[in-house]
């Protein structure tokens, strides 16, 4: 099964926070489809961002889903928070906790959309036994805790396995992925399985954050459509 749109979603860890509602705007304009939210506590990853009190605030401040990207130790501890602020999704990492299956039943259980995200060292069968219990499945392109870096390609041989597994499970999940995402490899990520697109640097360091929500989106369908 396939999606029938492409998910383009801004993380906003690369917009300004001092006009983080401006941004938000910029993109809803150019389309966006979700907003990403990066969370990230300086233990999991080398990195201090933002929590749930910002959640909170974008929740007022878009209708947009809101993708909340869980880079944090003891993800279980936090989830109810983060639902509770507004989050439409949550996504918790593979690496983070040793109850994988009980974070993302939570997640569900209290009525958010449940997201397995897996770091560039971690394959896909580590996820196996999860596959029917997710909407999504993140498959990192960079070490996880800072924008701006390099696209790390292994992340396309994962995105090809988890579209050949997923056809097991009726195409019951999305594949994301997060990390170096830009106008240069957006259409090979979709042709390969990919159906939501984090793009950080690539959208609010630009001059035209709007535009380039709207010439991803236009690479990735023409790609799509080329395919077909
Ligand atoms: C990395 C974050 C990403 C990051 C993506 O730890 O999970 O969401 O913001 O930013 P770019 O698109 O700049 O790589
Ligand atoms: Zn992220």
């Amino acid at each position: 099964m396939t999606y029938a749109r492409i998910e383009i979603a801004p993380s906003i860890l690369a917009s300004n926070f001092s006009r983080l509602g401006d941004e938000i705007r910029l993109v809803e304009e150019g389309g966006a489809d979700v907003i990403h939210v990066d969370v990230m506590d300086g233990h999991f990853v080398p990195n201090i961002s933002i929590g749930s009190p910002v959640v909170e605030a974008l929740r007022k401040a878009t209708r947009l889903p809101l993708d909340v990207h869980l880079m944090i130790e003891n993800p279980e501890e936090y989830i109810e928070e983060f639902v509770r602020a507004g989050a439409d999704r949550v996504l918790v990492h593979q690496e983070a906790t040793a109850h994988l299956d009980r974070a993302l039943t939570m997640i569900r259980e209290l009525g958010a959309q449940a997201g397995a995200v897996i770091n560039p060292a971690t394959p896909v069968p580590m996820l196996a036994d999860v596959l029917g219990k997710v909407d999504t499945v993140l498959v990192m392109s960079v070490n996880p805790g800072f924008g701006g870096q390099k696209f790390i390609p292994n992340a396309i041989e994962k995105i090809r396995q988890l579209n050949q597994w997923r056809e097991r499970y009726n195409g019951a999940f999305r594949i994301q992925v997060d990390g170096g995402v830009d106008l240069q490899n957006a259409a090979e990520l979709v042709v390969t399985g990919a159906n939501t697109l984090v793009a950080g640097t690539s959208v609010f360091h630009t001059p035209d954050p709007a535009g380039a929500v709207r010439q991803i989106r236009r690479v990735a369908s023409e790609a799509l459509s080329q395919k077909v």
